[in-house]
C-alpha cells in the first residue's frame, strides 16, 4: 500500500519526491480551496493531475495556467457536477481518455448551506445531500454503474 503525504508543500513547484511518478490523480473540486492544495501536494510528489470543478471557468483556467507555470507539468480541468452521476461518468471518462489511466480519485468537492434545520428549505437539504453523498440519486432514476 502506498501512503500518501497530503501536507501542503509550498507553491513554488518544489519537488517532495517521486513517489507518485507515473500515477494519474483526479481531484474533484480541485481548482480552488482545499482541492487546489491537494493538487499541488500530489504534483509535488510526481503525480499527473486532473482537477474537477462545478462551472467557474475563469477560476479553473487561472488555476490551470498558474499550475503549469509552477510545476512544469500541466493539469487538465474538467467541469461537471459531482451530484450528477452522468457528469461523474463523463469526467472520469475524459480523464482516462486524456491521461490513459486513473490511479487516484480524491472525492474532495462538497458544499455547505449553513442554516439551522428550521430555515433550510427542502431543495437546499436535497442539494447538500446530492452533492456531498449522492444519496438521492435513486430519486432521479437510480444509479446504473
Ligand atoms: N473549508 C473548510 O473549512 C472546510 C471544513 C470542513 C470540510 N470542508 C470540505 O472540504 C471540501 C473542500 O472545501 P473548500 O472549502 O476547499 O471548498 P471550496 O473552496 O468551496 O471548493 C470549491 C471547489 O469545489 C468545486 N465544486 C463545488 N461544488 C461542486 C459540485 N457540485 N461539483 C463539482 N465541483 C464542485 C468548485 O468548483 P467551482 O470553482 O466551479 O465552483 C471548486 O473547484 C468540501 O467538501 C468541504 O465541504 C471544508
Amino acid at each position: 500500500m502506498t501512503v500518501l503525504d497530503i501536507t501542503q508543500h509550498d507553491s513554488t513547484g518544489a519537488r517532495a519526491g517521486d513517489k507518485l511518478k507515473g500515477r494519474v490523480a483526479f481531484v474533484t473540486g480541485g481548482t480552488r480551496g482545499i482541492g487546489a492544495a491537494i493538487c499541488r501536494s500530489l504534483a509535488s510528489q510526481g503525480a499527473t493531475l486532473a482537477a474537477g470543478y462545478a462551472g467557474n471557468d475563469e477560476a479553473a483556467r487561472r488555476f490551470r495556467d498558474g499550475f503549469a507555470a509552477t510545476y512544469g507539468t500541466p493539469v487538465s480541468i474538467h467541469t461537471g457536477n459531482v451530484g450528477d452521476p452522468h457528469d461523474c461518468r463523463r469526467t472520469i471518462d475524459e480523464v482516462i481518455a486524456m491521461h490513459g489511466r486513473l490511479d487516484i480519485l480524491v472525492n474532495n468537492a462538497g458544499i455547505t448551506i449553513d442554516k439551522t434545520v428550521l430555515k433550510l428549505s427542502d431543495d437546499d437539504w436535497f442539494k447538500v445531500l446530492n452533492v456531498n453523498t449522492g444519496q438521492v440519486w435513486g430519486v432521479n432514476g437510480g444509479l446504473d454503474m
